[in-house]
């Protein structure tokens, strides 16, 4: 006898709308699978980084309390957040990840019959967080692969309680200017609340890129600003995110989040992260230098990258319709790229900038996929 199943319409038809998100293969089990040797994974935008000396420390003294339920509220990770950003504790909300402050949004103030607002391709969370909650996500196209800021304006209606801004954009891995965010912030109207996603802040070293912060938060602008500890701390394993915005924002967001899902070794990787600035440029110089030759590696053999990219990934037309063919051969060799149908863009794929080696790598299968391409 087979288990008692549900019948389909047991589903909230939200739910049963919904494609189950795709997570890439685990290296071990792709490098079973196809007896390689040496697999990279650059699919996710994960930085090559370990988490920071201070970060490993902290969680081994947490491991030995695990018997203790973590701090539900994350006090002293926001008390140092509010302290190192110079902001009030009250605006400091946290979740599991860049990605649980997008759930939490969702929850706290999407009905049904909302709408969101976001371009697209983009990060899938917008949409699919607004799709459970039967919320509509209006998807704007890019122009020339970046957030067109007057067509989002212009798809704004009554309806919409949220705009996502994805600055730098993933997948495109391109970013707005401090010019088009003013104009924009300008015009936004009153009963929206812009989310400014900087989940890749800490890459950007472009003199015409905002801190949300401090430009447009201080500036008492209704904006939800969006980082995470996953990307240049190296801590995506542990799924810590954070955001800076109006108490009554943030109150509603602690509000839906699960009270425990920061847990406790995160929470306590996160605080011991905060004051090593010198690795943090550290690093985004590395990565810059580093981006700069993965975009030549995948242009010499014959893609096109969309651009400037200025995170820790790249963006690039594999010149079909799918590229999946593409991410099958360079899977086999080793390497893990992200196919990007789910975002929007079958053509496409996106390549995490790895370390000098793991590039090295890269650039030695996508010649041997080439050549075998031409036969
Ligand atoms: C733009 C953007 N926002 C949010 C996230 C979520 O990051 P995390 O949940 O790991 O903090 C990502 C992850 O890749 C992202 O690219």
């Amino acid at each position: 006898m087979g288990p008692a199943e549900v019948p389909d319409e047991f589903v909230t038809p939200a739910v049963a709308g919904l494609t189950p998100y795709e997570p890439g293969k685990p290296v071990e089990e792709v490098q079973r699978e196809l007896g390689l040797e040496r697999v990279v994974k650059l699919a996710s935008n994960e930085g090559p980084f370990p988490p920071f000396p201070a970060a490993l420390a902290a969680i081994e003294r947490a491991t030995h309390e695990l018997n203790r339920y973590p701090d539900g509220g994350a006090y002293r990770l926001r008390a140092a957040l509010a302290e190192r950003f110079d902001v009030a504790f009250e605006e400091v909300a946290v979740g599991a990840g860049a990605d649980g402050i997008v759930d939490g949004v969702s929850q706290a103030f999407l009905d049904a019959g909302d709408e969101i607002v976001c371009g697209w391709p983009s990060f899938p969370s917008y949409v699919i967080d607004a799709a459970k909650l039967g919320a509509t996500a209006v998807r704007v196209p890019l122009t020339d692969g970046r957030y067109d800021l007057d067509a989002i304006l212009g798809a704004v209606t009554p309806r919409t309680k949220v705009v996502y801004v994805c600055n730098p954009n993933n997948p495109t891995g391109t970013m707005n200017t401090r010019a088009e965010l003013d104009a924009y912030f300008e015009r936004v109207p009153e009963h929206v609340l812009t989310v400014l996603d900087q989940a890749y802040f800490e890459y950007v070293d472009d003199a015409d890129y905002p801190d949300g912060i401090e430009e447009y938060h201080r500036r008492g602008h209704r904006v939800l600003v969006v980082r995470t500890f996953s990307k240049i701390y190296g801590l995506a394993g542990l799924r810590v995110g954070w955001g800076v915005g109006s108490p009554g924002v943030v109150t509603a967001i602690g509000k839906v989040r699960r009270a425990f899902d920061l847990n406790a070794a995160a929470q306590a990787a996160a605080v011991a992260s905060l004051d090593d600035r010198d690795e943090v440029a550290r690093r985004a110089r590395v990565n810059a230098e580093q981006r700069g030759r993965v975009v030549e590696i995948l242009e010499r053999h014959g893609l096109a990258c969309v651009g400037p990219a200025v995170a820790n990934f790249v963006y690039a037309e594999s010149g079909d319709d799918d590229a999946r063919p593409l991410f099958e051969a360079l899977l086999r060799e080793g390497v893990i790229v992200r196919p990007l149908a789910g975002f929007g863009a079958p053509g496409a794929i996106r390549v995490t900038v790895g370390s000098p080696e793991d590039n090295a790598f890269l650039d030695e299968a996508l010649g041997r996929v080439r050549a075998a391409a031409r036969g």
